[in-house]
């Protein structure tokens, strides 16, 4: 390497930890349940997206090994080749049915699947309406995509329809994209409102499911099912890694957009597909989740009982009706430090920080589990109050 480019990264890096940005990683010597394992001792963990606790189900195991025995580690190939087995075409079945589409594309990220689809349907010509706390996957498809973005403010329907105003003559295509959950405040789009905008003004609706796939409506598919929207979004996208608690992200909507995507998309033709184990992981946990709502109603009670708790005791929390309950301290600084008392209490929640979230907005983001029990719920609170007598 030669010394101008190490001093280089040396620089940044200093620059990073100066505003106190910078990251390192945790190693986790465990699965991931509610309690884990760091460094050889046990943590009681509020932090990861596996929202149903699926990663670790019996159930969900023995299916994806059979799987695993049956095709082996990888299928050596893109889909367009040699990478499209029939679990691939199982899957992308399951999820239509899920999502009461017609059809469904199987990408191997949430991310993959994002910019993937944005950049492959809009172009320089057209115009992106994005929400200003959109997730890092849409922001970068959308910027991919070359097409003009306007940001309007944070679910606001307002300043939404302002801006589609000013271009409801424009002959380019309009594309209204957000996430139905947002990854970081946890509250919802108004989709109902969106998809009638959306009719109004000519636009194409996309929305990111991510966080809400496993979690919301009846039939836990999504805010899209919550709203009673499914045949008015156009693309409907989400992820196989939060609840679903695999890997991979998909795409559903009409026959036609997933011909065009299998066709046009760049992270779905040139990216070699899902191993088989990972897709039949996640039509267990589909099954599961169709099957019974017991886990959900338990996340909901567990979100209902930690909302109480930080309302009564005056935390300056972000009430959001999903398992993400963001506590805002603002600071970079303090919000590590907040971090590093949990941590010292047996409690792992990472501190989020810019770019993650806007700047002065760091915060503690707790993340609940259906099976976190009253146990564990009953220490985060005992150690959120004593912290809160420190600061
Ligand atoms: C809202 C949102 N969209 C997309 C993604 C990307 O999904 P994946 O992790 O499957 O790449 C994430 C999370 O990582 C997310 O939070």
């Amino acid at each position: 390497m030669s010394n101008k480019f190490n001093l280089w990264l040396k620089d940044e890096i200093s620059l990073t930890k100066k505003n106190k940005l910078h990251r390192v990683l945790t190693q986790i010597d465990s699965g991931m349940s509610p309690e884990i394992m760091i460094g050889g001792k046990k943590y009681i963990q509020f932090a990861s997206n596996n929202y149903l606790g699926l990663t670790l189900n019996n159930d969900v195991i023995n299916y994806a090994l059979k799987s695993l025995k049956k095709f082996g580690t990888g299928t050596g190939g893109s889909r367009l080749v040699t990478g499209t087995s029939i679990l691939h075409n199982k899957l992308e079945k399951i999820i239509a049915d899920f999502k009461n589409t017609e059809d469904s594309i199987v990408f191997s990220s949430g991310y993959l699947a994002n910019i993937g689809t944005i950049s492959s349907i809009m172009n320089k010509n057209d115009y992106i309406f994005s929400d200003e706390l959109n997730h890092a996957s849409l922001i970068d498809g959308a910027r991919l995509s070359k097409s003009k973005i306007i940001i309007y403010k944070h679910n606001d329907m307002k300043d939404l329809e302002k801006k589609l105003k000013k271009l409801k003559d424009s002959k380019c295509k309009k594309m209204i994209l957000t996430d139905s959950v947002f990854s970081m405040d946890g509250d919802i789009a108004p989709l109902d409102i969106i998809v009638e905008l959306s009719e109004l003004y000519g636009c194409i609706t996309m929305i990111d499911e991510a966080h809400a796939t496993g979690v919301l409506g009846e039939k836990g598919s999504g805010a899209s099912e919550y709203f009673n929207v499914q045949k008015k979004i156009d693309i409907c996208m989400g992820t196989l890694s939060k609840a679903i608690g695999s890997v991979g992200g998909y795409v559903a909507g009409s026959k036609t957009l997933i011909d065009f995507l299998k066709n046009r998309a760049r992270s779905f033709i040139f990216d070699t597909s899902l191993p088989t184990s990972a897709l039949s992981a996640s039509m267990k946990s589909i099954s599961l989740i169709k099957k019974s709502n017991g886990p959900r109603n338990k996340l909901i009670s567990n979100m209902n009982l930690l909302h109480k708790f930080l309302e009564k005791n005056d935390f300056n929390f972000i009430y959001s009706g999903t398992p993400i309950i963001p506590i805002i301290i603002g600071d970079e600084e303090k919000t590590l430090k907040v971090s590093k008392l949990l941590k010292e209490n047996g409690i792992y929640i990472p501190a989020v920080r810019p770019p993650s979230v806007p700047k002065g907005s760091s915060r503690i983001r707790i993340t609940l589990m259906s099976n976190h029990s009253n146990k564990h719920l009953d220490k985060l609170k005992k150690v959120l109050k004593k912290i809160q007598k420190i600061k």
